[in-house]
């Protein structure tokens, strides 16, 4: 049994933010998962460990097979199954991707050991927010699937180590629709998530300088294109 996640950790994913059928035809209409996501999957939900939803997967498939990203970072390891589904649909692409729970690094490491056949993913331990301002090189892709009231801190470092015509994808974002409600609606656990992402969208969507598109899928994904060198948030 995996100690990190509660029976709660996939609280909103059971408040799915478009219509439950809409949701189910999404997950059994697209291409299943085969081989070792396949098993990664089935794992992830035997021991309730949050990973990406298979709309979302079937999403980053396509994404990946389109733009065909060189260099990704990932905020978010888990058990390493979003870095090889991105490795698998984007085989020329180096992904550097970043844990800070042990019991998930094993995993990840374990995984990536048996899996990552092309040597595509480089794993590195610890906070996130130790880790961004050491990165020495630029992503022209990054995945952000960590905590959510943490993504508007991390952004100027990420976006100080984009390319321009990069692309963000933050996951998560629609906190199974508390966003678009008033703050007293929320329950107080969740508020300061609700302030974090509050100031992610004020601080992204109507950017000069970012084209941002939000798309209802899992509990919702922001997309941020970077269109200028130096954007000041
Ligand atoms: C939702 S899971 C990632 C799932 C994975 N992206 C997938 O779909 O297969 C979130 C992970 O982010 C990690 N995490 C959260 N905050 C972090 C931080 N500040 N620095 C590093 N890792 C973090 C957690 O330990 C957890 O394993």
């Amino acid at each position: 049994m995996v100690q990190s996640y509660s029976k709660n950790a996939n609280h909103n994913m059971r408040r799915p933010v478009v219509s439950e059928n809409i949701v189910h035809f999404m997950r059994t209409r697209q291409k299943q998962n085969e081989a070792h996501l396949a098993k990664l999957e089935a794992f992830a939900h035997q021991e309730n460990i949050p990973i990406i939803p298979h709309e979302t997967v079937a999403y980053f498939r396509f994404l990946m097979q389109t733009i065909q990203p060189k260099n990704i970072l990932e905020i978010g390891t888990a058990i390493g199954f979003s870095a090889l589904l991105m490795a698998e649909n984007a085989p020329q692409a180096k992904i550097t991707t970043i844990d800070r729970n042990e019991e998930m690094i094993g995993f990840a490491k374990e995984n990536f050991e048996k899996y990552d056949t092309r040597n595509q993913i480089q794993l590195l331990e610890g906070d996130a927010v130790d880790l961004l301002g050491g990165l020495k090189e630029t992503y022209d892709f990054v995945f952000m699937d960590s905590a959510k009231s943490k993504y508007i801190v991390f952004l100027p470092e990420i976006l100080n180590h984009l390319t321009v015509g990069g692309v963000i994808i933050m996951d998560d974002i629609f906190q199974g629709g508390d966003v678009a409600r008033p703050i007293l609606e929320v329950r107080r656990g969740q508020r300061t998530i609700y302030k974090g992402l509050q100031r992610l969208f004020d601080a992204t969507l109507t950017h000069p300088d970012l084209t941002t598109g939000l798309v209802p899928l899992g509990d919702g994904l922001l997309m941020i294109r970077k269109n200028t060198e130096n954007i000041v948030l």
